[in-house]
């Protein structure tokens, strides 16, 4: 068969009509981006693990309980997590005397080893920290549930309550 400059033609579009939709990058392929629709429903009735947040404002502190049984494991995390969320404001005895913030802020912010504060019941401490106080900010969204208790038991150690 001679290959006539027509069927050559019709041969080379062809050619380049299929390369249309071919592109090397692979960000450009048909796939879904994250939360694009369409997604995925999850199946009737089930619940979304860790976003679920109680609202214990309205509760009473003095009843809570600690859900925390290896109490010095949470004390060491607490410890941690209160040089990264409370050392600021309260010092890392709890006294306010070497907290860098502390003069600065009117309320200033408390002596934790005061008598008032002493008084305080674990469930309160948990409660101060997830739904903060006065000028004290809420860490209901930096911290779980799991750590705001722990942050209590460090709390009480600083305290000499435990
Ligand atoms: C930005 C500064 C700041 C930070 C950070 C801060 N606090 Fe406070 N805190 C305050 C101030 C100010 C008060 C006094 C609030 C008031 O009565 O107006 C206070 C009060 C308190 C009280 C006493 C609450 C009461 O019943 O009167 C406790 C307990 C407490 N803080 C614990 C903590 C813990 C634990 C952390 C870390 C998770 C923390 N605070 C982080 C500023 C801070």
């Amino acid at each position: 068969m001679r290959i006539t400059p027509l069927i050559l033609f019709t041969l080379l579009a062809a050619m380049v009509a299929g390369c249309e939709n071919y592109d090397l990058d692979l960000h450009q392929q048909n796939t879904y981006k994250i939360q694009e629709y369409p997604r995925f429903k999850a199946p009737e009735g089930s619940v979304a693990q860790g976003s679920i947040r109680v609202d214990y404002s309205d509760l009473d502190g003095a009843e809570m309980k600690s859900p925390i049984t290896n109490i010095s494991a949470a004390t060491k995390n607490g410890k941690k997590l209160y040089e990264i969320y409370c050392i600021a404001c309260h010092g890392s005895d709890g006294t306010t005397k070497d907290a860098p913030v502390a003069n600065h802020l009117d309320p200033r912010p408390v002596n934790l080893l005061e008598e008032d504060y002493v008084e305080l019941t674990e469930g309160e401490l948990f409660q101060r920290i997830i739904d903060g106080i006065g000028s004290m900010p809420s860490y209901r969204r930096d911290l779980s549930d799991r750590e705001a208790w722990e942050i209590a038991k460090y709390t009480l150690k600083l305290q000499k309550r435990n």
